[in-house]
């Protein structure tokens, strides 16, 4: 477990993680109480379809069942231990140590923290850890996907391929990958 204080960006957004209460704890094994968290967070952003967040859900059964032998990864940000935002990465089968993020997500009032990133940066830090060294991440072309893609792109990740039509009609798919030094 580790505790970071997120950096600050704007004085108003540091502020409202001042508080020793207010630092974010990251955690790697599941709790049957995440998935619940896991809804608020996912349906909190008004992004995901219902059965995208149903895939989600059972990712994190997949881990809560089968522990380290999952192929399917978490870190959780708790916030006064409640879990505010997670990620979800994994090898990717078949291939020579490329790994895929597969769901990044911080719940609506938190995000714009810093959490996302810390999330980013301790996953890149573990993939390096398995020798891991590029980094694949699916997202869609949707207008309001705009502020994620901005996300990624912030982050280093960088677009190489896009599936057009992939998720919906006019919905395609954006891969952006990341090489680790
Ligand atoms: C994408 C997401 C995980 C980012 O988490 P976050 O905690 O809000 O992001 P951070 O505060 O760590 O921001 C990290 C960087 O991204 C940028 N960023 C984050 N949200 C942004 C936004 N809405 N618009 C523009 N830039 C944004 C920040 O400016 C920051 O860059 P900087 O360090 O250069 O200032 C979060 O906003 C989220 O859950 N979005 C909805 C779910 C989602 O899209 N998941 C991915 C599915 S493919």
């Amino acid at each position: 477990m580790k505790s970071f204080t997120p950096p600050s960006r704007q004085p108003r957004k540091a502020s409202a993680l001042a508080n020793a209460e207010d630092r974010i704890t990251l955690r790697t094994g599941a709790r049957v109480r995440d998935r619940s968290a896991l809804k608020k967070i996912l349906l909190s952003t008004q992004l995901f379809y219902p059965y995208e967040i149903d895939v989600a859900i059972d990712l994190l059964d997949d881990q809560i069942k089968w522990k380290e032998e999952s192929i399917f990864s978490f870190i959780f940000a708790d916030r006064n231990r409640e879990c505010v935002g997670y990620v979800c990465y994994g090898p990717i089968q078949t291939t020579d140590h490329r790994y895929d993020m597969y769901w990044i997500a911080v719940r609506k009032d938190m995000q714009g923290k810093g959490i996302g990133k810390i999330l980013v940066d301790e996953t890149e830090k573990r993939i390096s850890g398995r020798k891991g060294r590029h980094i694949y991440v699916e997202t869609s072309s949707r207008e309001d996907y705009e502020p994620t893609r901005t996300f990624y792109r912030r982050n280093g990740y960088v677009e190489v391929a896009r599936v057009p039509h992939y998720y919906k009609d006019n919905d395609d798919m954006i891969i952006l990958m990341k090489s680790l030094p």
